[in-house]
């Protein structure tokens, strides 16, 4: 495992889910990390198990998808540990939860706000503060959806595309001054998002059964350990890079 000692590791989304073990996995490498979360219960929490465990953590409330929280958030980080060297932008919502896709754009925009405008509005604060230090590695959390479309899922996909879209093109501007972006692309993991959609999926996304490749669900300390291993600073020449983490849906 790489040593994450003395560095910051900045986590959106870090009080439950696929967010929750990569705090877990960054505290566990010797990191200082920032649990960033809309849910102040489930944030604080993840924060002071870390703590309870010798580590070194604060919980920050945000709203990836609100300016002023986001700049709240990253303001306390500085304040607290006066850089941000990870940056995992994982906060996301799913809620196309229906028998059939639905076209308002009402769900589009609430969709967009959080999983592509919070996506922006991270890495905005994120790319300055790590020009400021000069370097740093961000993750951005995409999906299977950031490289193929699902039935019913048009906005959540469009919205995932989107971060791919973002990942590629920032990587490509900042590779040069030091600050490597990638993107996870989780197939299945189990949590809660998964627990929401999972009577809607059919065919060959349903993750039980009928999936391709492993044919499982995955756990959330899978996809922490590929966030691990695109901040690692010996992954420096990776730029730019979808790592499926997806048991092998996406070999198709
Ligand atoms: N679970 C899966 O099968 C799966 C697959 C592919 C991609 N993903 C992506 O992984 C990421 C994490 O998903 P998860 O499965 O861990 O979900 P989850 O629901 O278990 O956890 C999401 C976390 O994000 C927080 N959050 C939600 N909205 C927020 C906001 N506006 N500001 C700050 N925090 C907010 C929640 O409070 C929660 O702690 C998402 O971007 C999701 O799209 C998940």
């Amino acid at each position: 495992m790489t040593d994450f000692t003395g560095q910051v590791a900045f986590v959106t989304g870090g009080g439950a889910g696929i967010g929750l073990a990569v705090v877990e996995a960054f505290a566990a490498a010797g990191a200082k990390v920032v649990v960033a979360d809309i849910d102040e219960k489930a944030g604080q929490a993840a924060a002071d198990a870390v703590v309870a465990k010798g580590g070194e953590a604060i919980f920050v409330r945000c709203d990836v998808s609100d300016q002023a929280s986001v700049n709240a958030a990253f303001d306390a980080t500085i304040a607290t540990f006066g850089r941000v060297d990870c940056a995992v932008n994982n906060a996301g919502i799913d809620p196309e939860i229906y028998p059939e896709a639905k076209w308002g754009i009402d769900l589009f925009d609430k969709i967009h706000r959080v999983n592509v405008r919070g996506v922006a509005l991270c890495m905005e604060r994120e790319i300055a503060e790590m020009l400021k230090q000069g370097g740093g590695a961000i993750v951005n959390m995409g999906s299977f959806a950031s490289l193929a479309g699902i039935v019913n899922k048009p906005y959540y996909v469009a919205s995932k595309h989107a971060v791919l879209g973002i990942t590629k093109s920032a990587a490509l501007q900042y590779a040069s001054k030091g600050i490597r972006i990638n993107l996870v692309a989780p197939g299945a993991v189990d949590t809660q998002i998964l627990k929401d959609n999972i009577g809607q999926m059919t065919g060959d996304y349903k993750p039980q059964g009928g999936q391709p490749g492993a044919g499982r669900v995955s756990q959330p300390s899978e996809q922490a350990h590929a966030v691990l291993f695109l901040c690692d600073p010996k992954s420096s020449f990776i730029v730019g890079h979808a790592l499926s983490v997806d048991g092998g849906i996406a070999a198709r």
